[in-house]
């Protein structure tokens, strides 16, 4: 792992996200030119994480408790896994998912975003891949030229993975039904954490999505109910 140094991170805000975890900006800042300490881990994972977080959620912090707790089983068991294999750096390789449900402009996709960039400050190393689910199926539409295969195998196999907004599409077709079971199956099976966002009714997600993706879901996330108003609405 490469040695980052902390004079990369001006004009982030981290501060709340270190306050969160109880850890200091002192900690964070450390030149201790160890590529491997945790606070190296923590600095290398966030400079990866923000060039996934869109501009307009790049000072998320998440609020819920559901993530906070969610981040805390993940970091538990990464840090299991480190100690039993020895391994120099805690890397997340297993764990639950978690599915944020709520109507529009809630704070669902700032409650995501928020959640991964605490996650990477913790030293704990989480290789993310992030997409909506409509940009998933327009990547992964087969065109002359394109290996979508290989394009859904990265999302498919990504140690952490966001699909915002699932089951956004109108009128689901056979293709984005295969693409949602495939997905999920594959995520299931092998316990790869996932947090999904959508703000399909409850009672309407097994019509979106097909009772077999939902049944899946039932058993591999925890599903966390957004309440309130359209931020964006109150905002204008
Ligand atoms: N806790 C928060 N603090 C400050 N701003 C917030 C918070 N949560 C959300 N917002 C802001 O409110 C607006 C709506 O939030 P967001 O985009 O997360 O909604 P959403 O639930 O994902 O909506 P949609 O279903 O349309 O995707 C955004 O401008 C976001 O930055
Ligand atoms: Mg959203």
């Amino acid at each position: 792992m490469q040695y980052i140094p902390p004079s990369n991170f001006r004009g982030h805000d981290i501060t709340p996200l270190l306050e969160a975890r109880g850890l200091e900006a002192d900690w964070f800042n450390l030149n201790d030119f160890d590529p491997h300490s945790t606070a190296n881990v923590a600095r290398y994972t966030y400079a990866e994480v923000s060039r996934l977080v869109p501009f307009h959620y790049r000072s998320a912090v998440s609020s819920l408790p559901h993530l906070a707790a969610w981040i805390n089983t993940l970091v538990d068991a990464a840090r299991e896994w480190q100690a039993e294999r020895g391994a120099p750096i805690a890397s997340i390789v297993h764990g639950p998912s978690l599915l944020l449900l709520g109507a529009t402009g809630v704070g669902k996709t700032h409650e995501a975003y928020g959640a991964m960039r605490e996650l990477a400050v913790t030293g704990v190393r989480g290789e993310w891949a992030a997409t909506t689910a409509a940009d998933l199926y327009a990547a992964l539409r087969p065109r002359h030229g394109v290996d979508s295969e290989a394009e859904f195998r990265r999302y498919r196999d990504a140690r952490l993975l966001l699909v915002d907004d699932l089951g956004a599409e109108r009128k689901p077709t056979e293709f984005t039904e295969e693409i949602n079971f495939r997905l999920i199956n594959h995520r299931y099976e092998h316990h790869l954490p996932t947090l999904m966002t959508s703000n399909v009714d409850p009672k309407e997600l097994a019509a979106r999505l097909g009772d077999r993706v939902v049944s899946r879901l039932a058993e591999m996330c925890q599903r966390v109910p957004i309440k309130g108003n359209d931020r964006r609405r109150n905002a204008a």
